[in-house]
């Protein structure tokens, strides 16, 4: 008899989406695993308004089809000139639920970031107001800087002074990879948190360079040296709750991974939610998995908890090795053409 496995119907605090033809090939990934996501805004041009966000709600809606019950949660894509006014109006629409704050440069679609925080000041005053959360790309742009290092340097330089200057800020550690960061977060002040993603749980810098390069690994922040990696998966399988579900799914053209100049970024939403699955079963942590993927989650972002229920068996199938990207070039998910060790059987009603 396999093993069976089932979970409070869980979010994803961490996705990008894309838009167009894109959106609507990558979506039902999610939305057949997930009930909610926190969706980035890094798009171009980059979402920066309320109404921009409402509009891109709607052709997410519409992409995923009247049939799911999937719940977009639209974030704004913080710049060095956004308007505290915008940033009340946002607070005040239940369908934004966070602010994003790429350093100028740091990532993908990243170039009308921010260049320097003190620019931001009206805007994260507001926010420390109103709660609504900063979710921070968490790494210095410096070119100086070793790239193993960055977000390290981002902590000490940026976050530890923004935390202590804004009090009641609620800020989530993006996609963390670091033991740093795991420290800084568990140890921090109340209202901060971080998103862990599957690649991070799994892989060390090592998987980057096994026996070649391999594009489809790269992302940004970039993979780190094993003990980071144990520091990150521990936090994750800890099931305290200050870290949650992010999978980071951002899918790229294949043309535009394996590239002289490769795209940061793994489309891990084919198996967004078997992954972790997999990494909680091996860590002998499943019993946490359902604090991580479906109670902490909302519970830092103020919002109910789901009602629904998603089933898994301890069932082997195989991931295609290239996906459709409704733009002609093919996608190559992560774990592209390998065995996954659960599958989803069964949703309940949300
Ligand atoms: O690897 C990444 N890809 N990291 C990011 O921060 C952005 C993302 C993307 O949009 O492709
Ligand atoms: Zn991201």
């Amino acid at each position: 008899m396999s093993r069976t496995f089932t979970i409070i119907t869980p979010d994803d605090w961490h996705l990008h989406l894309r838009d167009g033809a894109m959106l609507a090939s990558v979506v039902g990934n999610t939305a057949r695993r997930f009930r909610r996501a926190i969706v980035m805004p890094n798009l171009t041009p980059p979402v920066t308004t309320v109404s921009a966000a409402l509009a891109y709600r709607e052709r997410i809606l519409d992409a995923a089809g009247v049939d799911t019950p999937f719940v977009p949660l639209m974030t704004l894509y913080l710049t060095d000139n956004t308007p505290a006014a915008e940033i009340h109006a946002a607070a005040s629409e239940p369908a934004v639920q966070a602010v994003k704050l790429y350093p100028a440069g740091a990532t993908t679609n990243s170039d009308s970031g921010v260049t320097d925080l003190a620019r931001c000041m009206p805007a994260l005053e507001a926010m420390a107001e109103t709660g609504l959360p900063l979710l921070v790309h968490g790494e210095v742009t410096a070119p100086d800087v070793d790239i193993f290092d960055r977000e390290r340097r981002f902590i000490d330089d940026i976050l530890e002074p923004l935390s202590q200057r804004l009090e009641s800020l609620k800020i989530v550690v993006e996609h963390i990879t670091t033991r740093d960061a795991v420290d800084w977060v568990r140890s921090g002040r109340d209202g901060i948190a971080a998103t862990i993603t599957p690649q991070h749980i799994l892989l060390n810098r090592n998987a980057l360079f096994q026996g070649g390069l391999r594009p489809h690994v790269y992302c940004l922040p970039v993979l780190k040296a094993e003990q980071h990696r144990e520091a990150v998966a521990e936090a994750a399988f800890s099931g305290e709750g200050r870290f949650f579900l992010g999978t980071d799914s951002a899918p790229h053209l294949r043309g535009d991974k394996e590239s002289a100049c490769g795209c940061a970024g793994i489309y891990s939403a084919p198996a967004g939610l078997e992954l972790y699955v997999e990494a909680f079963d091996d860590a002998g942590a499943l019993d946490r998995l359902e604090a991580f993927a479906s109670l902490n989650g909302p519970r830092f972002y103020g919002l109910p908890v789901n009602e629904g229920r998603v089933h898994l068996r301890e069932e082997h199938w195989q991931l295609p090795a290239v996906m459709p990207s409704g733009t002609g070039g093919e996608l190559v998910p992560f774990r592209a053409g390998e065995t996954i060790r659960w599958a989803i059987t069964g949703v309940d009603p949300q």
